[in-house]
């Protein structure tokens, strides 16, 4: 913590710089513990300015969107974490095909109802998934048989030299649940451009709602982090802790959901650890019977 640049960080942004804040709050999970440093961006502009000054510093920085990919550890993070709260969403209806502009802090789900809204097909399968939009690129998001590289035109990304770049939809690699942002250190997503269809109202609000219906069906409510593991090839994450009997197993007041045995639900206050453990069990448990090694598709941060 001493080796911080507090005052400089201070100085510059005032506003935007609080420090030993708990990172709970920030968590989809509702879990985590303190960040030394956290420094709030409220647009793209303020994000690259943020990360610009951080790069110029050789400063390390962790940047955090919705939490709802990343398991943050009790003893929270050291050094600074960046909140993503670019959130400014921009429809262009006339553009060949319409598109939206959005900032990467913005979420996927208020970008699928405002596209609704504007008699914009195409982001259906978005509905119901947490989060924003620069860690759904980062992970290439999907569901229901959509997913993040069908609708990206480009990104605006900024690299840790600091220079700018429109990487095009097959710059990024994208493969399942995966991008070749997760291969490039500290690269980062000021906003993106996403391809639409001119379609009406009533038959996209229609398919929301199938969809929103069947998450209701198969998935839990609660504080959790969706998806914990990716599914393996050819099987299901979910299928396989199910039928290795894990369901309804918990660990302090973390609990494998007995709804869907890939979500991991904190019930009350859970820890990090709690969750932690339930991975573990988890991966040990498939091993050991089904010899297949389950890999996270969230990720740990912190000191663990
Ligand atoms: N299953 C079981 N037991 C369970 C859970 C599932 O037998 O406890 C079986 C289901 O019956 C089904 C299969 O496993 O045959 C797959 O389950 P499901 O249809 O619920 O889909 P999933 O593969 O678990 C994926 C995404 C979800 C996304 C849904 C819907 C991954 C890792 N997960 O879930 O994404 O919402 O499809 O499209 O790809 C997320 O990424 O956080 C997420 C929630």
């Amino acid at each position: 913590m001493s080796n911080l640049p507090i005052k400089q960080l201070q100085e510059r942004f005032s506003d935007q710089f609080a420090e030993n804040i708990n990172l709970a709050k920030h968590s989809a999970c509702r879990i985590g513990g303190p960040a030394d440093v956290l420094l709030t961006a409220s647009s793209a502009d303020k994000l690259k300015e943020i990360i610009t000054f951080l790069n110029e510093l050789k400063q390390e920085f962790f940047i955090l969107g919705g939490g709802s990919n990343v398991l943050i550890s009790d003893k929270g993070i050291r050094g600074i974490v960046v909140l993503n709260k670019a959130k400014h969403i921009k429809f262009d209806l006339d553009s060949q095909p319409p598109s939206v502009w959005a900032e990467s802090g913005s979420n996927l789900i208020r970008i699928a109802k405002l596209a609704q809204e504007n008699n914009l097909t195409g982001l259906e399968w978005a509905s119901g998934i947490p989060g924003t939009i620069g860690g759904a690129i980062y992970g290439n998001a999907g569901a229901h048989g959509g997913e993040i590289a069908d609708n990206l035109i480009s990104a605006d990304i900024l690299l840790k030299n600091n220079k700018q770049y429109k990487w095009k939809n097959e710059d990024f690699n994208f493969e399942y649940r995966s991008s070749k942002l997760q291969k490039t250190n500290k690269s980062i997503i000021l906003s993106s451009t996403f391809k639409l269809e001119h379609g009406k109202s009533e038959d996209i609000s229609q398919e929301m709602n199938r969809i929103l219906a069947i998450r209701k069906k198969t998935q839990p409510p609660g504080a959790s982090l969706g998806s914990i593991f990716k599914n393996p090839p050819e099987d299901y994450s979910g299928r396989l802790i199910d039928a290795a009997g894990l369901k309804g197993i918990s660990i302090g007041n973390a609990e494998i959901s007995p709804k869907h045995g890939n979500f991991f639900i904190n019930l009350g206050d859970a820890t990090g650890s709690d969750i932690s453990g339930l991975i573990d069990l988890v991966q040990k448990t498939v091993q050991e019977k089904f010899g297949i090694m389950l890999e996270l598709e969230i990720k740990k941060i912190g000191e663990w």
